[in-house]
């Protein structure tokens, strides 16, 4: 729908969901920040002192949130630490009993478990992590079950970055707050292709990162959003950058924080990845999140239907209900390392998740039902030939 404002590299991309393909805008603005650069020099703060801050009201559009809940900063891990540094308030001794405990998935990426388990070491809690029954879905009763009466914060995927499961982000954060469960999202698989109402669900936080779906280059400072009714208290971690704008260069050793989510920055923002996010966040004002998420959809439900009639060897994972899928579509098959590594040695473009995991992302704002087809069709050929046995599992790492 917006393929003429990307860089199309030859062959098909279908790893969308990995890392975005680039945008001419993208390009345009590092261009255009490296020329501040090397004109004004130091002059160049004068421009680039806002930049993060000027970013907001587009990426608040993103997640359904106020100009203020959200910053452009850090990666998700970064930001998750930071988040739970403020919010995370265990009660009591270990001992104890009191809302102590931190809640994530069996099924999570890895890195957030990471950051909660070492929460969790610090204070003598535990991550209690919700089982998957099929090994590639949770179950709501599962999640609700794992929402107890000793658990402060939990941690969970909108979209499971496997599988593609779509998790219902306004009725588990109702439900962890009828609990008493403070609730925070990670939204990496579904900024930039499901809309989201961060804001009015009254999600406690969110954190995801913009090199995906938003299209903004390797590395893209990551976003941040924290709910307007946190904003009082000052974050956990503290640095320069998330001090008021209007004194900071007063460099006074009182820390008085920015207004909103700006107060979780910590250092010097990386003004040419920003800057990358600038550019690709000009082809999100130029669509609607619905009109993204409806041709997502399309695209999916055409991959999905395509992979059932053509691929019974494989299985797909993804849920079928569009209420329950984000914006890739995950194969099952034991040798699909293999088939990934062919799919990409014949200029098809997808990843290979453990254990046996193939992900296809169809992504709206650029692929076409021509290249679903085409590769549900080079699929097919693969596994009637078992060509992809011949191809050594290169070693690719994404
Ligand atoms: C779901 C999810 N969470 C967390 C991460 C880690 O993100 P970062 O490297 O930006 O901290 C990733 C990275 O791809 C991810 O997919």
């Amino acid at each position: 729908m917006r393929r003429d404002m990307f860089a199309i590299p030859p062959g098909i991309y279908m790893d969308g969901n990995s890392l975005g393909l680039m945008p001419h805008a993208a390009r345009e603005a590092v261009l255009r920040r490296l020329d501040d650069w090397q004109r004004d020099a130091v002059g160049g703060w004068d421009a680039w002192f806002n930049l993060a801050e000027s970013l907001s009201p587009s990426m608040a559009r993103l997640v359904g949130a106020r100009p203020h809940e959200v910053i452009a900063t850090g990666s998700i891990t970064a930001n998750l630490h930071a988040l739970l540094a403020t919010l995370y308030r265990p009660e009591g001794p270990s001992s104890e009993k009191g809302r102590r405990h931190l809640v994530a998935t069996s099924l999570d990426f890895p890195s957030d478990v990471y950051a909660l388990q070492s929460w969790a070491e610090r204070e003598g809690a535990e991550v209690r992590l919700i089982p998957s029954r099929d090994g590639h879905t949770l179950h709501a009763d599962d999640i609700l079950t794992a929402l107890a009466d000793d658990v402060a914060v939990a941690v969970l995927p909108t979209v499971l970055y496997r599988s593609g499961q779509l998790l219902d982000v306004e009725g588990l954060t109702r439900a962890a707050h009828e609990r008493g469960v403070l609730i925070g999202w990670d939204a990496a698989h579904s900024v930039g292709s499901v809309p989201h109402a961060l804001h009015d669900a009254g999600a406690d936080f969110a954190v995801w990162c913009h090199y995906k779906y938003v299209n903004a280059g390797p590395g893209a400072p990551g976003g941040l959003f924290l709910h307007e009714r946190h904003h009082g208290q000052a974050p956990g971690l503290r640095g320069w950058w998330g001090h008021a704008k209007d004194t900071q260069f007063e460099m006074a050793h009182h820390f008085r924080p920015a207004a909103g989510a700006g107060a979780y920055q910590l250092g010097t923002p990386p003004i040419l990845a920003l800057a990358g996010l600038e550019g690709a966040l000009a082809v999100f004002d130029s669509v609607t999140m619905e009109e993204v998420r409806a041709r997502s959809l399309e695209l999916t439900s055409r991959l999905m239907a395509l992979a059932e009639a053509h691929l019974p060897e494989m299985q797909v994972v993804t849920p079928h209900d569009p209420a329950c899928r984000g914006g890739h579509v995950a194969l099952a098959h034991p040798e699909a390392q293999a088939l990934s590594v062919a799919l990409r040695a014949r200029g098809i473009v997808p990843d290979f998740r453990q254990p046996d995991i193939l992900r296809l992302a169809p992504v709206a704002l650029y692929n076409t039902e021509a290249e679903v087809e085409e590769t549900v069709g080079a699929l097919r050929e693969l596994l009637r030939t078992g060509a992809h046995r011949e191809v050594g599992a290169a070693g690719l790492v994404t």
